[in-house]
């Protein structure tokens, strides 16, 4: 008989935007639900680029999760061209910044800021590779020349390799991978190279997004890739190797801005990440290592203790709203109006 029911060590979220304001007051808490600790990432407006700031950020998020006392949000630091490395050591020693978060400038939402030419950020790596402070990376390259569909993996190239060999000792996040050529690389690299994967990458290709008409809600970036590139972030994340871990990217937006005609990259899939990544593990068989994916080998790569806290996926019908939240703050969640087969228990 099929198992009914899963309890593993509680998982964290090692990718995370929870947003600002009243956006944020919406959100935090179904992060909070399921996860531990989660990694927050800094593209706000304006990014989060000191310690300061991050800090009070820390407590605006502490604030909105207060129904959970015991989630812990991980804050980073949004490196830019002429980031102060002292700020980064600072901030990291007084255990403020857990991480740094290179975003090139101009791949996504709120990166106008970000770096130009990870050269100019050299003094911050290496002061980071010193402290074994991970370095988390959004992997596309930012050229009109380079279609969007290969923009991850002309990165490897460009940006990776050498960023690799001129730091061997840093620690490097590939942020949620979308393709083989990144699976393959992070799969041949040393103790020090590891990758998040996002649900909605396990789950959806590029057809699901374009075919039968546009799904703005399905749209994000990196973008979805084709099929062989689904399977094969699926076989990396259900390989047992501590080198994938869980890392939503949720990352919301209100209604109207991706249902627009210029949408906004983002899928809010916080609500139900661990009922849709257990599905996957399911799917692939692969249900004894849900735990290390979702729970412990995230926490092993940045050298923290995993949760005591333990939590229970049962196999419950659920239907995902079609529409969440309030007026114009309005989200649409991923896999909206479909029906999910774990429910996370406690509820
Ligand atoms: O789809 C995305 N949304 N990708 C990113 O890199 C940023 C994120 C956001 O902040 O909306
Ligand atoms: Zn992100």
């Amino acid at each position: 008989m099929a198992i009914q029911s899963i309890t593993i060590t509680q998982p964290d979220d090692w990718h995370v935007h929870l947003r600002d304001g009243a956006m944020l007051q919406q959100v935090a808490g179904y992060t909070a639900r399921q996860f531990g600790r989660a990694i927050i990432m800094p593209n706000l407006t304006p990014p989060v680029t000191t310690a300061a700031m991050a800090a009070a950020y820390r407590d605006r998020i502490k604030a909105a999760t207060a129904d959970y006392p015991d989630f812990e949000p991980l804050m980073t630091a949004y490196l830019t061209d002429d980031m102060d490395p002292e700020e980064i050591v600072r901030g990291h020693a007084d255990g403020v910044f857990t991480a740094a978060k290179l975003y090139p400038a101009n791949a996504t939402t709120n990166s106008a800021a970000g770096v130009t030419d990870v050269k100019k950020i050299y003094a911050v790596l290496e002061a980071m590779q010193r402290m074994g402070m991970p370095l988390l990376v959004h992997g596309e390259v930012v050229n009109d020349a380079i279609d969007v569909f290969d923009r991850e993996a002309a990165f490897i190239d460009q940006v990776m390799q050498p960023l690799l060999k001129d730091l061997p000792e840093l620690k490097v996040v590939f942020e949620h991978i979308t393709t083989q050529d990144a699976a393959d690389f992070v799969t041949a690299g040393d103790e020090h190279l590891a990758a998040t994967i996002t649900v909605h990458h396990l789950q959806i290709n590029r057809n699901d997004m374009l075919v039968g008409g546009i799904k703005p809600h399905l749209y994000c970036l990196p973008i979805a890739k084709r099929e062989l590139h689904r399977q094969a972030l699926r076989r990396a994340a259900t390989s047992g190797s501590g080198k994938f871990f869980l890392g939503t990217d949720t990352a919301p937006h209100a209604i109207g801005d991706k249902e627009s005609a210029c949408g906004c990259a983002g899928i809010f899939s916080a609500p139900q990440a661990l009922e849709n990544y257990l599905q996957v593990f399911e799917e692939e068989g692969a249900l004894d290592r849900f735990e290390g994916f979702a729970s412990l080998y995230g926490p092993a790569f940045y050298g923290l203790p995993v949760n005591d806290k333990k939590v229970t996926l049962s196999k419950a019908k659920q239907v995902v709203p079609e529409r969440m939240g309030q007026g114009p703050l309005t989200v649409v969640p991923y896999r909206s109006g479909q029906t999910l087969v774990w429910q996370l228990q406690g509820e």
